[in-house]
C-alpha cells in the first residue's frame, strides 16, 4: 500500500467520523458490483480521491494566503475573497457539494478512460449511488427540512436564517439555499462547465467573445467624460446596492487553487475548476502586464431533488427577503454576536475604541491578520519593518456588520453605521415606551421595524424611480395579501445580472462635504478606488457625516449609450500594492457564464418581448445602431449577447432608469420579494393599523437627522438636490418623525382585563398569552406564560414570580478562593471573609446625612483599610456613593 493511499484512507476516516450517518459508506460500497450503470463502479475511487483532491486544494489556499500575508501583500483578488466572507454554515455547505461535484467529475473521467465513451448525464450513476453520495459528502444533512416552531413569538418575528418564513416550505428564500431558475441553465456541457470555457464552442453558430474585450469596447468611458442625472441623487445608487447587499450574497470557492492541478488561480491562464481566468485581448493596454485577470468560479450549491438529472447551482448564502439583515446579519451566530447581551435594552455591540464625538461606530472585526489589514491606510511605498510597526498602532480594522461586504466602499460603511445607530435608538424608545419588554423584545421589535423600513423605501420611493411609474404600476400592482405559493428564493438571473444594473450609475469620485455641504480641505473628495475598503477614512477623516453629505447633494451618473461603466470600475476595482486591478464589467459578464445564464434573446422571450435575430432588429430596441453593430460584431448574433450588458444596453422607459427587459426582471423578484413574504409589513396581523399608518411615513432623511450630525437634509433624499439652499432644516414638519406609540403595549386585554405583571422580571402580551421572563439574577417561579381563557375571563395560570437567585449557594463557587460570597438582590459581592457589615452600615448612615461627612468616611475608610483590603472598600464600604 502507498503512502498517498494511506493518506486517502485517512481523509475517507475522518469524513466518515464527522458524518452524521456512517452506515450509508456501506451501502455506497455494497452495490457496486452487478452495476448496469457505467460510474457506479467508480464510485469509491472517486470519492477518496475527491476528498484528497477537495481537502489539499484547501489546505494549499490557506498556505498562499498565509505567505502572500507574510510578505505584506495584498493582491486586489485577495480583497474580493475579503470581501465575500462566509459563516460556518456556508462553508459546511460549500465543501460538500465541492466533495459531490469532485467525485462526480472524476467517475465521468474514469468512466470516460475505461470505455473512451462520453457518457450520457442519465445513465452514469443510479439514484441509488447519488443518494448514497449526497450523504457521505455532507449534502443530505445540509438540505435537511428545518423544523419550525409554532409559538406565538415564531409568528410575530422572522427567524435571523429566514427559514420557516414559509411554513410549506421552510427553506424558502432562506440563507444557504440554491438560487431559483426561471430559466433553466444553459451550461456548456451537460453538468456545469461555464459558457465560453472553450472559447472556440459555439452557440447559435457563433462563439463568445471574451468579457474583457466586450468591456474595452462598450462598457468603458473616461471618468470625467459622464453624465450627470438631472432627478436622481447618488444616494439612490447607493441604496440598490445596500438592497442588493440585503438579499444577495453569492460566495466563491474557498479553494484558490485548481483542484485538479493545483495550480494557483491568481496566476495560471488555464481554466481549471475553481480557476475561470479571464483573458486579457492583445488589444488591451493591460496586454503587456498581465495575460489573465483572475477569476474565481461561484461555489456550487447542494441541491435536492431528482440527483441525476442535476446540473451546477450556485446558493445564496443569505436570506432573500428585504429584513435588514445586513445589519443583523442571516446566521444566528453572526446575529448573536453583533448584539451586546450585557445591555437590557436590546442594544446592537458598538466600536469601544472609537467613536464619531457623540456618535457610535460599528464594532471593528476581530483581526486575523495581525500586521496586514485591508482596511487600513496603506502607503504605497512602505515595507519596511519600523514603519510597518509604526503603522500598526495607526492603523484601524475592517467594521463588523451582519454582512461581510459593509467596507466595500465608503457609502456602504456610512449606510451600515447608520443604520446601526438607528436600531439603538429605536430600541432605547421602545423601552421607554415598554420599560417591560425583555431586551429580547425590544431587539425583535427594533428589528422587525427595520425590515418594515427597508420595505417601505425600497417599494415606495427607490422602485418607482428605478423602473418609472407607468412599469411600477404594470409590473407591481398594488398588495394584495401573502401568497404561499410564491417562491421568495431571489432567481439566479436577478443576483449574477439584473440587479447589478446599477453599476453603471456609479460616480468615479466620492463627495465628501463639510458641515453646509461645503467642500472641506480634512476630507477632500476621491477618487472611488480610493474608497475601496478605507474603513480608517471614516475614523480618522470626520466620521460618515462627509460621506452622507455628499451622496445628498451629490448626482447621480446617467447611463447612456456612450457612456456605460466608469474607468474607476473597468480599470482600478480593489487595486491595492502589488497586483493588477480587477474589471467589475468583466466580473460581472463571467459571473454570468460561471452560472450558465441563458443568453439575451432567451430572457426577451422569457419576459415576451420580441427577440431580435438582426443587427436591425436590435439597432430598433435598443434605438442605436452603432451600439447593435458592435455588439453584432463581437457577438455574430443578438441571441448570444451576455444578459447583463444586453439588458443594461437597452434605452430606459420613461420616468425609469432601466428598460424593457431589466424592468421585467427586476419587478419580477421584488414582486416575489412582496408576495412570498409571510412577514410584509403590509400583511393583515403583521403591524397593526396605526402602527402601520406611521411607519408609512418613514424617511431616510429623517433617519440621516436622527443618527449623524447633520442638521439639513433634502425632503426627498432620492432626487438631486442641486444647492446645499434647497436643504431643510431637520425641524421641517416635512422631515417627519416616526412616532413610535403605536407600539405601545395596552395594559389589560379586552376579556381578561389587566395583564399580570411581574416583580424584577419582563413581560410581553403576544396575543392573548402574556410571556414572562425574569431579569438577570432572578429565576422564575411558575409557568413562563399565562393565557386569557375566553370562558372563565381569567388568567390562567397565575401569573409566575421571579425570585431572587442565591448565587452564593451554588456549589462552584462563584467567587475567586479567597473571597467570601454575599448575595444581593439581583445579583452578589465577593469580598475579604472578615464581616464588613458594620462599616458599611455606618458608611450608609453617613452618607445619607450629609456628602462632607461621606467623604471623610471615604478617606477613613480608605485609610484603614487600604491597601491590603482594597476589595472589601470598593465594594462595601463606597457603595453608597452614587
Ligand atoms: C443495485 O443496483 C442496481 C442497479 O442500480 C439496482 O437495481 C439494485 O436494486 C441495487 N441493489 C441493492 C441491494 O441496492
Ligand atoms: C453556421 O456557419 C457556417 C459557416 O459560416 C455555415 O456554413 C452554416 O450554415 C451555419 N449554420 C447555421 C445553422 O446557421
Ligand atoms: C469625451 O468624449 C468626447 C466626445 O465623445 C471626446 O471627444 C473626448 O475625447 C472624450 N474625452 C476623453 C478624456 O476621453
Ligand atoms: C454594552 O452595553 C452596556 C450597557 O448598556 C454598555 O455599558 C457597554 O459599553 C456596551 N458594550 C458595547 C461593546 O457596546
Ligand atoms: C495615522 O495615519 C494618518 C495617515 O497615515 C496620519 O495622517 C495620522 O496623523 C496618523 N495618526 C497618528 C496618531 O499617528
Ligand atoms: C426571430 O426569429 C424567431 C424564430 O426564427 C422568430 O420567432 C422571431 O419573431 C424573430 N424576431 C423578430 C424580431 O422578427
Ligand atoms: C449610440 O451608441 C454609441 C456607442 O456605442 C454612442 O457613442 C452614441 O452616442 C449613441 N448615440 C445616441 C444617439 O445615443
Ligand atoms: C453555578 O454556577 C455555574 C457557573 O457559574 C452555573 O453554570 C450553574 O448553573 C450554577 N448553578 C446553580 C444551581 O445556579
Amino acid at each position: 500500500m502507498d503512502a498517498a493511499f494511506t493518506v486517502s484512507l485517512l481523509g475517507l476516516a475522518l469524513v466518515l467520523l464527522s458524518c452524521p450517518d456512517d452506515a450509508s459508506l456501506n451501502r455506497v460500497f455494497a452495490n457496486t458490483s452487478g452495476a448496469v450503470y457505467p460510474g457506479s463502479g467508480f464510485v469509491e475511487e472517486a470519492l477518496q480521491r475527491a476528498i484528497e483532491l477537495t481537502d489539499a486544494a484547501y489546505a494549499r489556499t490557506s498556505e498562499r494566503v498565509k505567505k502572500s500575508v507574510s510578505e505584506g501583500a495584498l493582491r486586489p483578488s485577495d480583497l474580493l475573497a475579503q470581501f465575500k466572507q462566509t459563516e460556518a454554515k456556508t462553508s459546511a455547505q460549500i465543501r460538500a457539494a465541492e466533495l459531490l461535484d469532485n467525485t462526480v467529475e472524476l467517475i465521468r473521467e474514469m468512466v470516460y478512460t475505461h470505455t473512451m465513451v462520453q457518457p450520457d448525464h442519465q445513465a452514469l450513476l443510479s439514484e441509488r449511488d447519488m443518494e448514497n453520495l449526497q450523504q457521505v459528502t455532507g449534502c443530505s444533512a445540509e438540505l435537511q427540512r428545518p423544523s419550525c416552531d409554532t409559538d406565538c413569538l415564531s409568528e410575530r418575528y422572522r427567524s435571523i436564517t429566514g427559514e420557516c418564513n414559509n411554513r410549506h416550505n421552510p427553506r424558502w428564500g432562506a440563507a444557504n439555499i440554491p438560487y431559483s431558475r426561471w430559466l433553466p441553465a444553459e451550461y456548456e456541457d451537460l453538468w456545469g462547465m461555464p459558457r465560453g470555457w472553450d472559447p472556440q464552442h459555439t452557440y447559435h453558430n457563433a462563439s463568445l467573445p471574451p468579457v474583457r474585450l466586450v468591456s474595452q469596447e462598450v462598457l468603458f468611458t473616461h471618468n470625467d467624460n459622464i453624465s450627470l442625472d438631472s432627478t436622481l441623487s447618488h444616494l439612490l445608487v447607493e441604496w440598490g446596492q445596500w438592497i442588493d447587499h440585503d438579499v444577495v450574497l453569492t460566495p466563491q470557492s474557498p479553494s484558490r487553487s485548481s483542484f485538479r492541478t493545483g495550480a494557483d488561480c491568481t496566476h495560471t491562464c488555464s481554466r481549471d475548476t475553481p480557476c475561470f481566468p479571464i483573458q486579457i485581448p492583445l488589444s488591451d493596454p493591460r496586454s503587456g502586464f498581465q495575460s489573465c485577470m483572475p477569476f474565481f468560479r461561484s461555489a456550487p450549491s447542494c441541491v435536492a431533488g431528482v440527483p441525476t438529472h442535476r446540473r451546477r447551482e450556485q446558493l445564496n448564502a443569505i436570506t432573500s427577503f428585504v429584513d435588514a439583515s445586513m445589519v443583523y446579519g442571516s446566521s444566528t451566530s453572526l446575529a448573536s454576536t453583533l448584539r451586546n447581551r450585557s445591555s437590557p435594552l436590546g442594544l446592537m455591540t458598538l466600536n469601544s475604541q472609537h467613536s464619531d464625538r457623540d456618535l457610535a461606530y460599528m464594532p471593528y472585526l476581530p483581526r486575523r491578520q495581525a500586521h496586514l489589514d485591508p482596511c487600513g491606510p496603506r502607503s504605497s511605498l512602505t515595507s519596511r519593518a519600523s514603519e510597518k510597526s509604526r503603522q500598526q498602532e495607526n492603523t484601524t480594522s475592517c467594521f463588523q456588520a451582519g454582512d461581510s461586504r459593509a467596507n466595500e466602499h465608503l457609502g456602504m460603511i456610512a449606510l451600515h453605521t447608520l443604520f446601526l445607530r438607528e436600531h439603538n435608538r429605536l430600541v432605547k424608545e421602545l423601552h421607554l415606551i415598554n420599560p417591560r419588554w425583555s431586551p429580547d423584545t425590544l431587539y425583535q421589535e427594533a428589528r422587525k421595524i427595520m425590515g418594515a423600513v427597508h420595505q417601505i423605501l425600497t417599494w415606495e420611493h427607490y422602485l418607482p424611480r428605478v423602473l418609472g411609474e407607468g412599469a411600477m404600476s404594470r409590473l407591481m400592482p398594488p398588495y394584495e395579501g401573502y401568497d404561499p405559493e410564491v417562491d421568495p428564493s431571489i432567481a439566479n438571473v436577478f443576483a449574477a445580472a439584473a440587479f447589478r444594473f446599477a453599476h453603471v450609475t456609479v460616480q468615479p469620485v466620492v463627495t465628501r462635504l463639510g458641515p453646509g455641504y461645503t467642500t472641506n480641505s480634512q476630507h477632500p473628495q476621491l477618487p472611488l478606488h480610493h474608497s475601496l475598503f478605507a474603513s480608517w477614512r471614516v475614523v480618522q477623516e470626520g466620521g460618515i457625516d462627509p460621506v452622507l453629505r455628499g451622496l445628498l447633494l451629490s448626482p447621480a451618473k446617467l447611463q447612456t449609450p456612450g457612456q456605460m461603466m466608469v474607468e474607476e470600475l473597468t480599470e482600478r476595482l480593489f487595486q491595492a500594492q502589488g497586483g493588477m486591478p480587477l474589471d467589475l464589467g468583466a466580473l460581472n459578464l463571467q459571473r454570468g457564464r460561471d452560472h450558465g445564464l441563458p443568453g439575451y434573446g432567451s430572457w426577451r422571450r422569457s419576459c415576451s418581448l420580441s427577440v431580435p435575430n438582426t443587427t436591425s432588429e436590435l439597432a430598433e430596441i435598443l434605438t442605436n445602431f452603432t451600439l447593435a453593430h458592435k455588439l453584432q460584431l463581437l457577438y455574430g448574433t443578438p441571441h448570444n449577447i451576455d444578459v447583463w450588458v444586453g439588458a443594461i444596453s437597452e434605452p430606459a422607459l420613461p420616468g425609469g432608469r432601466v428598460g424593457p427587459l431589466l424592468s421585467c426582471l427586476l419587478a419580477r423578484q421584488f414582486r416575489a420579494l412582496r408576495d412570498g413574504d409571510r412577514f410584509w409589513w403590509e400583511r393583515e396581523g403583521v403591524f397593526t393599523g396605526p402602527q402601520r399608518r406611521h411607519l408609512h411615513g418613514v424617511s431616510l432623511s429623517r433617519i440621516i437627522c436622527d443618527n449623524s450630525h447633520i442638521t439639513h437634509v433634502p425632503a426627498d433624499p432620492f432626487s438631486r438636490t442641486e444647492r446645499p439652499e434647497d436643504m431643510l432644516p431637520c425641524s421641517h414638519p416635512l422631515i417627519s418623525h416616526l412616532d413610535l406609540r403605536p407600539w405601545k403595549e395596552p395594559d389589560s386585554y379586552p376579556d381578561c382585563g389587566l395583564i399580570p405583571r411581574v416583580q424584577s422580571g419582563y413581560s410581553l402580551l403576544c396575543d392573548s398569552v402574556v410571556l414572562y421572563q425574569c431579569h438577570s439574577g432572578f429565576e422564575l417561579l411558575g409557568s413562563s406564560s399565562v393565557s386569557c381563557d375566553p370562558n372563565s375571563r381569567q388568567w390562567s395560570p397565575s401569573a409566575p414570580t421571579c425570585q431572587d437567585i442565591d448565587e452564593c449557594k451554588n456549589l462552584t463557587s462563584v467567587c475567586p478562593q479567597h473571597l467570601e460570597c454575599f448575595n444581593t438582590q439581583g445579583s452578589f459581592i465577593c469580598s475579604e471573609p472578615s464581616s464588613p457589615s458594620v462599616v458599611s452600615v455606618v458608611t450608609a448612615v453617613v452618607v445619607v446625612t450629609g456628602g462632607v461627612a461621606a467623604l471623610l468616611m471615604i478617606v477613613f475608610c480608605y485609610r484603614r483599610y487600604f491597601p491590603k483590603k482594597e476589595d472589601l472598600v470598593n465594594a462595601e464600604c463606597c457603595q453608597g456613593k452614587s
